[in-house]
C-alpha cells in the first residue's frame, strides 16, 4: 500500500476526475463546478479568480461564460497543476486564461482587480483560512461576487451495521481529524468567516452519501489510507500519532465492512456564494 505517496494534487485531481467520469448518469464534478459558476453570476467580460484552481474544472467552465472579453486568473501552489491546466486550456484554444502560481494566503494580485472570485474544494486546504477569505475580499473590486464549494470533513458521519464493533476505526478517525486540525472545519466555522468580511453571503448545504457496497477491499483501504495527496494523506498523518501496523489494520477492517455494505457515511459539503 504505497499508491498515495507518489501522486501529488495533479495526479490525484486525475484519479478522482476518472472516478466521477465512470460513474453512471451525469457527473458529480461538473454539476458542483456548474453551481460554483451559477452562483458567481458571470457575465461577458468580466475578470474572474479561480483560487487553487488546480487543473482547470472550473477555469474552463468561467472562461467560456465571460468571452473573449473577460479573463480568468488561474491560481494555484502547485506547478504541476498549472502545467496541465495551461496544456488543457491551450488544447481546448481557450486564450482568455491567465496562469498564476501562488498562495491563497497572500495572493500576488492587484486589490480590486475581479468581478468574481471561484473557488472549489480548495480553502479547506489552506493552513489559514481566515487570510485566505480576507485576501479574496481585497483582490474583489467594489460590488464583486465570491461562489465556493467546500467539503466538511469536520462533519463527516459514519453508521455501522449493529453487530459491527467499530471502536477502533472511530478512535482512529478521531486521532485523524486531530491531527489534521481541521475537526472545526464545519459550515458555521466557514459561515462566519464569510460574514465577517462580507456584506451578503448565502449557503446551501449538500449532504453526499458516501457508499462502498461491492467495491474491491483493498482498493477501498488504499483510498481511506492515502485520501489526500503526498504528506497531506491519512496514513502519513496518523503516523505521527499512531503505529503503521495499527493504522494499516483499522483501515483494512473499514475496507472489509464497507465492502460487504455494512458501512455508510454521509459527507456534507458547503456552497456559500455573496458579495461585498
Ligand atoms: C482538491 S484540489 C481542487 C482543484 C480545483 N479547484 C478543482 O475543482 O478541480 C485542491 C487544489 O488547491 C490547491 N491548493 C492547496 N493549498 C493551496 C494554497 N495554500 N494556495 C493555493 N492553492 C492551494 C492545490 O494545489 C490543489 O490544486
Amino acid at each position: 500500500m504505497s499508491r498515495g505517496a507518489e501522486h501529488g494534487w495533479a495526479g490525484w485531481i486525475a484519479r478522482v476526475e476518472r472516478a466521477a467520469a465512470s460513474e453512471r448518469g451525469p457527473s458529480i464534478l461538473e454539476g458542483i463546478a456548474d453551481r460554483v459558476a451559477d452562483h458567481a453570476f458571470l457575465h461577458r467580460g468580466d475578470s474572474v479568480l479561480d483560487l487553487g484552481a488546480g487543473t482547470g474544472l472550473l477555469t474552463f467552465k468561467a472562461a467560456r461564460q465571460v468571452g473573449r472579453g473577460g479573463v480568468v486568473v488561474a491560481l494555484d501552489a502547485d506547478e504541476e497543476c498549472l502545467q496541465t491546466l495551461r496544456v488543457r486550456g491551450e488544447a481546448m484554444g481557450l486564450e482568455n486564461v491567465s496562469v498564476h502560481h501562488g498562495r491563497m494566503e497572500s495572493l500576488p494580485l492587484e486589490a480590486g482587480s475581479f468581478d468574481a472570485v471561484i473557488c472549489r474544494s480548495a480553502l479547506s486546504y489552506s493552513a489559514d483560512l481566515h487570510a485566505a477569505i480576507s485576501e479574496i475580499n481585497r483582490v474583489l473590486a467594489p460590488g464583486g461576487r465570491f461562489s465556493l464549494f467546500e467539503p466538511l470533513p469536520g462533519e463527516t458521519t459514519w453508521s455501522f451495521a449493529t453487530d459491527l464493533d467499530a471502536g477502533r476505526f472511530m478512535s482512529m478517525e478521531h486521532a485523524l481529524r486531530e491531527a489534521r486540525g481541521n475537526s472545526s472545519l464545519t459550515r458555521n466555522v466557514i459561515r462566519n468567516m464569510l460574514e465577517s468580511e462580507f456584506a451578503r453571503v448565502e449557503s446551501l448545504t449538500v449532504h453526499y452519501a458516501l457508499s462502498f457496497a461491492g467495491r474491491d477491499e483493498e482498493e477501498l483501504a488504499e483510498e481511506y489510507l492515502y485520501d489526500l495527496p503526498g504528506e497531506l494523506g491519512a496514513f502519513y498523518v496518523l503516523k505521527n500519532v499512531m503505529k503503521a501496523e495499527e493504522i494499516i489494520e483499522s483501515a483494512r477492517w473499514f475496507a472489509r465492512a464497507a465492502s460487504a455494505g455494512l458501512v455508510r457515511g454521509t459527507l456534507p459539503c458547503l456552497f456559500a456564494w455573496g458579495g461585498r
